[in-house]
């Protein structure tokens, strides 16, 4: 399928300008901290963290996803922790983080919590992930939540600013609308990433329009929670009642039938479908768990064919197609 109108510049996806592959899958570090009690985290969590960030880098991951509010910079801190013990790691890797979420009582006990994409906060809240993270540069920056009080000219200049002295290579945004990204791009921000929820569970993506987008703009979709935060995790879990309710179930169901016609299991499933959509999406893993974070790896390499990606899509809409 070759779109005729493009030139070789415009069909390259931003990702690959960066010195290291991309990769299908990202991993997510929002659960580094397994808190957001900064002062909760003990030694052996720390040792989960570096052994699951360990665990990632082993397995084949080379995006690594953060945010500055994750644990209020607990978990950049973390991962910057293990990066400081081997340094070489860090050419070896893609770091992302994101800003604009500000927490109530931050920097006043009478501050609410707001967004903020102002340029002196994106400015300075890229240079707490770089301290923390222990690096230079972020590959990529994104705007966690859209702000309703900020303009993208704005934006258009921490951008520049942040990119001129090589503290950020490529810009990105999450939780964005289709008219926010458009206006963006319009204003001269070029958005290489998109960050929004997408799953079996969370599928609106797909047919809303921001996919498409996706693709038209050459865009690189990350799926946060790609496994609805462990509901489609292989197993039943006590604390997801709604596995057992009738939509989940049958969803579930129809996920075990096809892990067996593929030789796969339910978590792979899962991914299968997020990877087999044309915009490129890369699923962000936020399991800790060693034996899930080696597993989801081998899960990249599964093509589903396209009768069981339909299948799946009926049985997560929970009515036939029209
Ligand atoms: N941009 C945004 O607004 C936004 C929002 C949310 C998240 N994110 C990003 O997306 C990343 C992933 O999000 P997520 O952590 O919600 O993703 P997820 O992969 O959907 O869910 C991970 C959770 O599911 C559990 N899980 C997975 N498989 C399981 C199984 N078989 N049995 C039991 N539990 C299972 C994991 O537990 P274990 O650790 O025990 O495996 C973990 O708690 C985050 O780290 C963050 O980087 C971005």
């Amino acid at each position: 399928m070759e779109p005729p109108a493009l030139s070789q510049d415009q069909r390259r996806n931003p990702l690959d300008q960066l010195p290291v592959p991309p990769g299908k899958l990202a991993y997510g570090c929002w659960r580094l901290a397994g808190t957001w009690n900064a002062a909760a985290i003990d030694d052996e969590r720390r040792k989960q963290a570096e052994t699951a960030v360990m665990t990632a880098i082993d397995a084949g991951f080379t995006v690594f996803d953060h945010a500055d509010i994750y644990c209020d910079g607990e978990a950049e801190q973390l991962f910057g922790d293990t990066l400081k013990k081997q340094p070489s790691l860090r050419e070896k890797i893609i770091l992302a983080s994101k800003c604009g979420i500000r927490f109530a009582g931050k920097p006043d006990p009478q501050s609410p919590y707001r967004y903020d994409f102002s340029k002196d906060h994106i400015i300075r809240s890229c240079e707490g992930s770089l301290k923390r993270l222990g690096t230079d540069h972020l590959d990529i920056l994104m705007l966690h939540r859209p702000d309703f009080l900020g303009h993208p000219y704005e934006v258009a200049e921490a951008v520049v600013y942040l990119q001129s002295r090589g503290m950020i290579r490529l810009f990105g945004a999450s939780n964005f609308s289709l008219s926010q990204i458009e206006m963006y791009h319009r204003a001269g921000v070029k958005i290489a990433v998109h960050q929004i929820e997408i799953s079996l569970v969370a599928h609106q993506a797909v047919s809303d329009g921001r996919l498409d987008q996706c693709i038209q703009h050459h865009i690189t979709p990350m799926a946060w929670s790609p496994l609805s935060r462990g509901f489609l995790g292989d197993g039943l879990r006590p604390d997801f009642e709604h596995q057992t309710s009738e939509t989940g179930s049958s969803l579930l169901e129809t996920m075990d039938e096809i892990a067996g016609e593929i030789d796969t299991n339910r978590s792979g499933v899962a991914l299968a479908w997020l990877l087999k959509h044309p915009a490129g999406i890369m699923p962000v893993i936020g399991s800790i768990h060693p034996e899930r974070i080696r597993k989801a790896m081998q899960a990249s390499r599964i093509e589903l064919s396209r009768d069981h990606w339909y299948r799946l899509t009926e049985a997560a809409l929970g009515s036939r197609l029209p």
